[in-house]
């Protein structure tokens, strides 16, 4: 099904499962601990060896001398891959550094040998056994000394990373009031609960791997490529996800080194990737330097505005597009962005946790409130009077939707933002200082194709099959409710598989277009199965009804069961987007995040004592899951503002505090009231569902909002992230 006009009134409007706040139908499994995730799938296959997978002792340089013998001779091991004796390999499309390096060595930790025996101590023992020596080269590891020399990010049509219209130069200098300043954020870590992890079984020279991956068809893709076989020779199963964060949307080490294991020893192979080697093994989100400057009129309206994000990546690999949401989010005749991009030796940096927005927001947003604070303006009614309905950068586009400016009205109503005092440390609380910070919240609509095939079985049960996955987001529910929405079902007759690569190829879990997307293919599917039905009960699709387990048309009413009585009906179709529909308007999501922190007068700790989202996002297919996914991101908004950073040691060129122990991510403890409010809105310019993404919005935003409370509670601006007591006191 091509999407390419304004979806009419569909099915899905009805709203009888779609809409409603339907627990997960996987819960169940999840809390019972009974979900397999990828290291325990215990009963698919048989005499299974343990991986260790051992990573490179240097950041950049070469390996001179690798000696197995002596791990060889270790108990209970059975084979030992190296690039010595894997063969010859390929790159994955999505990979920057190889997955298996040597005898070059691109970054620290990257996979260089796995020791594969019967059991994972006896694989641990040996794998200290391997003797490689190594030659190191001279890298670079520091952000701040490359950046001078970080030429221009490379250009895409789709992703220009050097934009400007009007004179910024010009209108900035002339401007009466003018802002300028510069803001860090630090590299971070996924730190998501399930590691890295696979079992790969060959049979002949196909083979099966039961992993943890957000997409799917990218993974298998990538693994056929890396061992150069066909991709129809490849097949990716990843029913359950426990957390991904953007560090599961690659195909990744642990895959590739359980392939290559499993082939040498003959033998199905795990691995999973030990926590303290995720951090420089797999993908980080790279840190940033960022400069903001602003220049306005005095009654505050924006006629200039620059974004600058210098970060670094591998040779060949990508920038933080932190400048994503300055290009969109507020008026301004005058403007700039540039991303510049630097070659660092440090672990592979790719997408986490709303890649470009999250860590843009940490800067343009502060920003927005500092220049309030110049302006003598009310950070809400500054945001309010430089919100635009047309794309900035092209005004003859709108907006698909846009309402910013209600979610900070509502918000302000409901979190008390009147009360607040403008005059930044003179609210007190026995030792807290309390202050009030808000942010605008942006995130960018993507949509993805995605295909998807629903059985009508002759119990009357529909079954959905898509490789769209669930990395704990709520997949299952929201595609359950689809099909039941469509078919006219009750939620429990509709069944869904997730996951497998044998399954038509779907939008994955990414970026935050999964919910939309993944869904619209569902809808696509069983718009095709409702035909089937019609078809096969001699009645008039177009008329044709399903509701309360029935299919009506005229005066003629059967159950669903029956019109499969004769055998299963299937249908599969996928929804394809128009670009041009995309180009056309502007698809984006919105909101405003309010936080009220606590910062005890003499320890500096602080402590976030109120949160509240209003997010305007299409329709909500399910306001509890969309909820959680909203307050999982807010969470993430503190660990950000407060919390997250992993340390680089420039010597050596690793990140040292490569474990949950020393990176510090927020726990409930430090997590206080969580609101959200979703706007009432349907959007039909982005699919039928008429639902945008909603999850990465939750946290894009957040972190500002804390430094500006922080701000406001103390009189203190830290630009330099994480906000952590030392930067305080
Ligand atoms: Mo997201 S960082 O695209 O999984």
């Amino acid at each position: 099904m091509k999407f390419d006009t304004p979806a009419g009134t569909n099915p899905i409007d009805r709203e009888r499962v779609v809409g409603q706040p339907h627990e997960r139908i996987d819960g169940r499994l999840k809390v019972t601990g009974t979900a397999p995730y990828a290291y325990e799938h215990h009963d698919v296959a048989e005499n299974v060896a343990y991986g260790y997978v051992v990573g490179s002792a240097i950041a950049k340089g070469r390996i001179t001398r690798l000696d197995s013998t002596a791990a060889r001779r270790a108990p209970g091991v059975v084979a030992i891959v190296t690039h010595e004796n894997a063969g010859e390999l390929g790159k994955g499309d999505k990979n920057t550094a190889k997955l298996l390096g040597g005898p070059e060595v691109q970054h620290y930790h990257q996979a260089v040998a796995v020791v594969v025996a019967d059991t994972f101590e006896q694989a641990r023992a040996a794998a200290m056994m391997l003797d490689i020596a190594y030659e190191s080269a001279d890298g670079a590891f520091d952000l701040a000394a490359a950046k001078d020399t970080a030429p221009d990010a490379p250009s895409t049509e789709e992703s220009p990373t050097q934009t400007g219209v009007g004179d910024f130069a010009s209108a900035f200098a002339s401007a009466p009031v003018k802002f300028e300043q510069s803001y860090t954020t630090p590299d971070q870590s996924h730190a998501m609960m399930e590691p890295h992890a696979s079992l790969a079984e060959w049979n002949g020279d196909s083979v099966t791997v039961w992993t943890s991956n957000q997409m799917i068809a990218w993974g298998s893709a990538d693994l056929a490529k890396t061992l150069k076989i066909a991709p129809e020779k490849v097949r990716i199963v990843s029913p359950f996800i426990g957390g991904g964060f953007g560090g599961k949307l690659f195909l990744r080490a642990d895959a590739v080194m359980a392939a290559l294991g499993a082939k040498a020893a003959g033998r199905p192979v795990k691995v999973a990737l030990s926590r303290p080697m995720m951090a420089n093994n797999t993908t980080h989100r790279p840190a940033t330097i960022q400069r903001v400057r602003i220049g306005a009129e005095r009654d505050g309206k924006i006629t200039a505005i620059a974004h600058e994000s210098w970060s670094g990546d591998l040779e060949g690999g990508q920038p933080e597009v932190a400048t994503q949401q300055t290009r969109l989010l507020y008026a301004g005749a005058n403007r700039m962005t540039s991303l510049k991009l630097a070659v660092l030796d440090l672990p592979e940096g790719n997408a986490m946790r709303a890649p470009g927005e999250a860590p843009g927001l940490m800067a343009l947003e502060v920003a927005m409130d500092e220049l309030a604070e110049q302006l003598g303006q009310d950070p809400v009614q500054f945001r309010i009077l430089n919100d635009t309905q047309v794309d900035p950068e092209d005004p003859s586009r709108p907006f698909s939707q846009r309402r910013l400016a209600d979610c900070f009205r509502q918000g302000a109503e409901k979190f008390g933002w009147s009360a607040r005092n403008a005059r930044p440390a003179q609210v007190r609380d026995g030792r807290w200082m309390v202050g009030m910070g808000v942010a605008s919240a942006f995130r960018n609509n993507m949509n993805m194709d995605s295909g998807a095939r629903a059985r009508l079985g002759r119990d009357g049960v529909v079954t959905v099959e898509t490789d769209m996955t669930d990395i704990g987001t709520g997949s299952y529910t929201i595609i359950a409710q689809t099909a039941a929405e469509m078919l006219g079902l009750p939620l429990d007759k509709v069944q869904v598989t997730l996951g497998d690569s044998m399954f038509p190829v779907s939008a994955g879990s990414g970026g935050q277009w999964g919910a939309n997307s993944s869904t619209a293919g569902v809808y696509a599917a069983c718009v095709k199965l409702r035909e089937a039905i019609a078809d096969k009960l001699g009645l008039d699709p177009a008329s044709a009804e399903f509701v309360d387990g029935m299919v009506r048309a005229g005066d003629r009413q059967v159950p669903l069961a029956e019109a499969a009585a004769g055998g299963e009906i299937v249908a599969e179709d996928k929804i394809e987007f128009s670009k041009e529909m995309m180009k056309e308007k502007q698809q984006s999501t919105f909101g405003a995040h309010f936080v009220e922190v606590g910062v005890d007068m003499a320890t500096a700790e602080v402590r976030v004592r109120r949160m509240l989202a209003v997010c305007a996002a299409g329709r909500i297919l399910n306001p509890l899951t969309a909820r959680s996914q909203v307050i999982g991101g807010m969470t993430m908004g503190v660990g950000g503002a407060l919390m997250e950073d992993l340390v680089v040691d420039k010597r050596h060129g690793l990140f040292i505090n490569h474990d949950l122990a020393g990176y510090e991510v927020p726990v409930h403890a430090d997590i206080p009231h969580q609101e959200v409010v979703f706007l009432d809105e349907t959007d039909p310019d982005v699919s039928p569902m008429k639902a945008k993404g909603v999850g990465e919005l939750g946290l894009c935003g957040v972190s500002a909002a804390i430094a500006n409370a922080i701000h406001n509670a103390t009189g203190v601006r830290v630009r330099d992230y994480p906000i952590t007591l030392d930067k305080l006191i």
